[in-house]
């Protein structure tokens, strides 16, 4: 058998303030998105203080999938998908974050999309949190590091969940939930937890008021799985993760323990997740660095009851640290062990490893290390695409995407994985998150748009749209 086991989820994959648009109709509230200007291939992106006149924010309008949703599912159905990850815009329910009664013009566009889904065949997989906290809740609260944010997502999340809970099955708390872990980017901290360091604050300050937002997250989603499963218990509730495996770059035993030192920083989060414990490797870390993370014996039964249905994670590249005498970026908290590039694999024009492999190495790792079903929610190639004649030749995104799935193929056929689903990242054009840019493109359907958010916003299949139709239609046989 050379196919995906029967009612394999192909899909693909975007985020609610990538494509929407519409940030401030129908009662939507401010997001932490819509304060987040453009960048650039290796120019950050700047976080303003409130939306200010004159500046220039990609999200505001995005692909305008607020208005145009009908017409990209019809370009969806087309392609066969089965599933459409997104997410809830948080702000559009609950404009500050912190109100006690929903916006209903906005849960009624949630219904909207999901009965047009539904109508052409294609199930929603729902991510409650992708980097649009409410702006208001960074304002009056400081975001996730106050425990008192956990009560307003879940409140957000009971009220989407009952409100949705024949038309969404497959569930996911918070989007890239580890990402944070490196204090050394605003733009993690800022999207996964709304918090905004102060410049002169240490590195210990900062990773300590990380850890504390983190397990509030953490606890903020056992709630919410917990009381999922009572609202349906059909719901599958699964956290999201990225996974970047980290090699040793040479076979020196410290280079392997600086891997899997620089791992843990990944495996705690999934780890309390999937097991529902604070694991001893970073307890010991806190009790080293005289941390004080706030986390009551009440929460930690929360965390306990709390755990998930399955694993959704985002692969797009590994990484490689050494402990040699290199020249590479320092990761300051594990002392010298830096990152450094792979001599073995190639990299795209934003410097992203191009590793297939690693995708069926981490599926076994994760496979074994929770048993529980896994979920690719993202995977793709951001790459400039050119149109000529209305067409696009994308032959480097099909090459990614068939490299990608070959080894995804290997991993559930001869590794017996249990995976239950694969969605591309960005299978329409949107904007990146880490640059703004719309010209860093992932999709199987172009958009006009540029990065100075010019362009007609007309879509246009491209080869890969073609590729990945056939990809589904055979349940991954021609690939
Ligand atoms: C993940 C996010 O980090 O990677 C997405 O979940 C993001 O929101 C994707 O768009 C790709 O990153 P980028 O920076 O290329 O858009």
């Amino acid at each position: 058998m050379n196919q995906f086991p029967e009612n394999f989820l192909w899909g693909g994959a975007v985020a609610a303030h990538q494509v929407e648009g519409g940030w401030n109709l129908d009662g939507k509230g401010v997001s932490i998105a819509d304060v987040m200007t453009a960048g650039g291939n290796g120019i950050g992106r700047k976080i303003t203080h409130g939306v200010l006149d004159g500046a220039y924010y990609p999200n505001h309008e995005a692909i305008d999938f607020y208005h145009r949703y009908k017409e990209d599912i019809q370009l969806f159905k087309e392609m066969g998908l089965k599933v459409l990850r997104t997410s809830i815009n948080w702000t559009r329910i609950f404009p500050n974050g912190d109100d006690k009664e929903p916006n209903e013009k906005g849960l009624q566009f949630y219904d909207d999309l999901f009965d047009e889904l539904h109508a052409n065949g294609i199930e929603p997989v729902i991510t409650l949190s992708h980097f649009e906290i409410p702006f208001h809740l960074y304002e009056a609260y400081g975001g996730f590091k106050n425990k008192q944010v956990i009560a307003f997502f879940v409140h957000y999340a009971e009220t989407v969940m009952t409100r949705y809970k024949n038309k969404v099955k497959y569930w996911m708390t918070f989007n890239e939930i580890n990402n944070q872990a490196d204090g050394q980017h605003d733009l993690h901290t800022w999207t996964n937890s709304a918090i905004l360091f102060n410049q002169n604050e240490s590195q210990a300050k900062k990773e300590e008021v990380i850890y504390q937002a983190a397990i509030n997250e953490l606890i903020a989603s056992a709630k919410v799985v917990k009381l999922g499963h009572q609202i349906n218990p059909d719901f599958q509730i699964g956290c999201m993760m990225a996974y970047v495996p980290v090699y040793p770059f040479s076979s020196k035993p410290d280079d392997q323990m600086a891997a899997l030192k620089v791992m843990n920083r990944r495996f705690f989060y999934s780890d309390v997740h999937a097991i529902g414990v604070i694991p001893n490797y970073i307890l010991n870390e806190w009790k080293q660095k005289k941390y004080s993370i706030n986390v009551t014996e009440e929460e930690k039964k929360i965390l306990r009851e709390g755990t998930v249905d399955y694993i959704g994670f985002s692969y797009y590249m590994s990484g490689t640290v050494t402990t040699l005498d290199e020249k590479g970026d320092l990761i300051t908290d594990y002392p010298k062990t830096k990152w450094l590039r792979n001599p073995h694999v190639e990299a795209s024009d934003w410097g992203w490893q191009i590793d297939p492999v690693g995708l069926r190495y981490i599926l076994n790792i994760l496979d074994q290390r929770y048993h529980l079903p896994l979920f690719i929610v993202e995977n793709g190639f951001g790459a400039y695409d050119s149109v000529e004649n209305n067409q696009v030749h994308d032959q480097y995104r099909i090459d990614y995407l068939q490299a990608h799935i070959a080894e995804m193929k290997k991993a559930v056929l001869e590794d017996g994985v249990n995976l239950l689903g694969y969605t591309p990242w960005g299978i329409i054009d949107i904007v990146s998150f880490g640059s703004g840019e719309m010209e860093k493109r992932y999709g199987m359907i172009y958009v006009d748009k540029d990065n100075a958010g010019q362009g007609t916003l007309t879509r246009l299949k491209k080869d890969s749209f073609n590729w990945y139709q056939s990809v589904i239609a055979s349940n991954g046989e021609n690939i």
